[in-house]
């Protein structure tokens, strides 16, 4: 049985399915989407051995075609060369027939796969299938879809929504550790940014959640995927600034992935780092307790998450913070926490505030 949830849009709306060992009835989904003709699964060759033949065989028996296109691991995949590659596949294939994308993978095949979806033939239908914790959270929903140049990461991209986002639990088991934190921590902001209770319980349930428990699996991406898609309903296309509180601990934290080079941390690790930072800097204006800000760095830390910034001095963060287009020069704007569960975006913070507050992670 799975858990549904809806997203609201003006033009589509769409609905996310959540639960444990569903893989197998997404074929059954689909058919009730009205969708026909061929799947394009586009998804990593580990992730087709995996649960390519389960994908398949539901497809299959309800009547679908599904051919498989596969693209290499890690974010150089989401890069223009591997894009118009897989257009050109897609347009040999695609001759007198009907077709839709299913993005099998993390967000790496996910917004590569949106992106492909959005523009071939000016859209075609497309469905999420997130496997890693931190798609099934946060990347597969809202209709982000993007590659990356060389100057930066996705930075040529469109809005385009899923017909359906589809996030079995059960695939998480194979994951690694390491990813697994990486999601927890973006599941610990959505705890801080809106919901004190799935904050607790996130914390309650640490051990479990690092052996992947299904069942508590199963309730984190089903409250993390309702707050994702309350905030996109408000605000689609990130014009109305309601998106912003979903950068809680993102402002430092993309600095401090960019000053890594992308190596050092992953991206829920950097996360953690400016959530932190971000912890810090609302207890030094006022908004949050000392006591709060270690209850949040307490979970981080029992998560395994990084503890302090290693590798990269304050210069280099501040400097790849100030390139940040989400970080108004001369207006530093940042979403600060009042409490574990609310948040507040405040402009003008003193940028000798933000500075200590970096320092002191360092
Ligand atoms: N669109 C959005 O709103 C949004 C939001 C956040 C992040 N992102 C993007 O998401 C990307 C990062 O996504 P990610 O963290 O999921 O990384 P990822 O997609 O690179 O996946 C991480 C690794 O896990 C492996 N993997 C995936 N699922 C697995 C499974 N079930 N079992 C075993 N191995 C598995 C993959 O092969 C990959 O090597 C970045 O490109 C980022 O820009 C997009
Ligand atoms: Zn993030």
């Amino acid at each position: 049985m799975a858990l549904q949830l809806k997203v609201n849009l003006r033009d589509q709306g769409y609905k996310i399915m959540i639960g444990s060992n569903i893989l197998q009835n997404i074929g059954a989904e689909l058919k009730a989407l009205n969708l026909a003709g061929d799947a394009i699964v586009i998804t990593h060759p580990i992730l087709r051995k995996l649960y390519g033949k389960t994908l398949e065989k539901s497809l299959t028996v309800q009547g679908f075609g599904v051919t498989f296109f596969e693209v290499p691991e890690g974010e150089k995949s989401k890069s223009a060369k591997t894009y118009v590659g897989l257009l050109e596949k897609i347009a040999k294939h695609d001759v007198n027939k009907n077709i839709f994308v299913v993005a099998l993978g993390g967000g790496v095949v996910g917004d590569l796969s949106g992106f492909v979806a959005a523009t071939y033939r000016r859209g075609i239908p497309y469905i999420q299938v997130p496997t890693t914790l931190l798609a099934q959270i946060d990347s597969a929903i809202g209709g982000k879809t993007a590659i990356d140049l060389a100057v930066g990461k996705n930075l040529v991209g469109a809005f385009y929504q899923p017909k359906l986002v589809y996030s079995d639990v059960s695939v998480l088991s194979t994951l690694d550790k390491r990813q697994i934190r990486n999601g927890l921590a973006e599941a610990v902001k959505y705890g801080v940014i809106s919901d004190r209770r799935l904050f607790d319980y996130i914390a309650r349930n640490v051990s479990l959640l690092l052996n992947s428990d299904p069942k508590i699996l199963t309730e984190i991406v089903y409250q993390c995927s309702r707050i994702k898609a309350r905030v996109v309903e408000q605000d689609e296309k990130e014009t109305k600034g309601i998106r912003t509180i979903l950068n809680f601990g993102h402002t430092v934290g993309h600095a401090v992935e960019a000053a890594g080079k992308f190596k050092l941390y992953h991206h829920g690790e950097s996360v953690a780092l400016g959530m932190r930072v971000a912890a810090e800097l609302s207890v030094r204006l006022k908004y949050l307790t000392a006591k709060e800000a270690a209850v949040l760095g307490g979970v981080l830390s029992d998560i395994g998450l990084p503890e302090k910034i290693k590798g990269m001095k304050l210069p280099a963060i501040l400097a790849h913070m100030m390139h940040d287009k989400k970080f108004k020069s001369g207006k530093p704007r940042f979403v600060l926490a009042t409490g574990l569960g609310t948040v507040k975006v405040v402009e003008g913070i003193p940028l000798s505030d933000i500075k200590s507050a970096i320092q002191s992670y360092l």
